[in-house]
């Protein structure tokens, strides 16, 4: 169900004409990954490599991005990686405000088929998607909660490539991201366990079971 969603976006986003961006790009860049995944990281846009390849961070930033999934155990195929803009800006500027504008459409829907747990954010652009007036130096590498997501702020990787001092800010902050999805697998348990309305206060009888199959499908109440 996540899948298909997910590639119905990524159809859509490959003949989009919605904003400037479209006329310089050389293949659109809709994200990838696991669709099942609980975790999604969220850039800012595309580069060179990317723009070639229609895939989100192959470039340099997306070498570290691997490393430093790898320096948790993770993979990219564990993950979803998408990006706040789907094509590429030229000569990689910043996206404009109106671009973000309109590609969120995109990703709302992306966050709609995967409904992940915890949404990383790599960058400012991508932060100031969820929390407006976070400052990332502030935030950064501690989980916050935004509407209904848990957002976990990094830097971009493509910072510590011009500031040798972030690479090891952004793999210390990465050290925390497995205790973070925890945890708000846990908030999210635990919201839903003291929302589901009690229908039936007194637990109904329950017939002896025959076997350890049917033991386990019987209802709680
Ligand atoms: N930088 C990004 O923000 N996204 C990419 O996909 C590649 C580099």
């Amino acid at each position: 169900m996540g899948a298909e969603a997910l590639a119905q976006i990524a159809a859509e986003i490959g003949g989009c004409t919605r904003c400037p961006l479209h006329a310089g790009r050389g293949r659109t860049v809709p994200g990838e990954g696991n669709p099942l995944s609980d975790v999604l990281l969220v850039g800012e846009g595309p580069g060179a490599r990317e723009d070639a390849t229609g895939r989100p961070f192959v470039g340099p930033a997306g070498q570290l991005l691997d490393e430093l999934l790898r320096s948790i155990g993770w993979a990219r195929e564990d993950v979803f990686i998408a990006n706040v803009v789907k094509c590429r800006p030229p000569g990689n500027r910043d996206p404009e405000p109106d671009e973000i504008a309109t590609c969120s459409r995109y990703l709302d829907r992306q966050e709609e088929a995967l409904d992940p747990v915890v949404i990383v954010t790599l960058g400012r652009h991508s932060l100031r998607r969820y929390l407006p007036d976070a400052r990332i130096g502030q935030l950064h590498g501690a989980l916050r909660r935004s509407g209904g997501r848990f957002i976990f702020p990094m830097y971009h990787p493509a910072a510590a490539l011009h500031q040798s001092s972030l690479r090891e800010t952004l793999f210390t902050d990465m050290r925390g991201l497995p205790a973070a999805l925890l945890a708000a697998r846990e908030a999210l348990e635990a919201e839903r366990v003291t929302s589901v309305p009690q229908r039936n206060p007194e637990p109904a009888p329950v017939e002896p079971a025959t076997s350890a199959d049917e033991a386990e499908q019987l209802p709680l109440f």
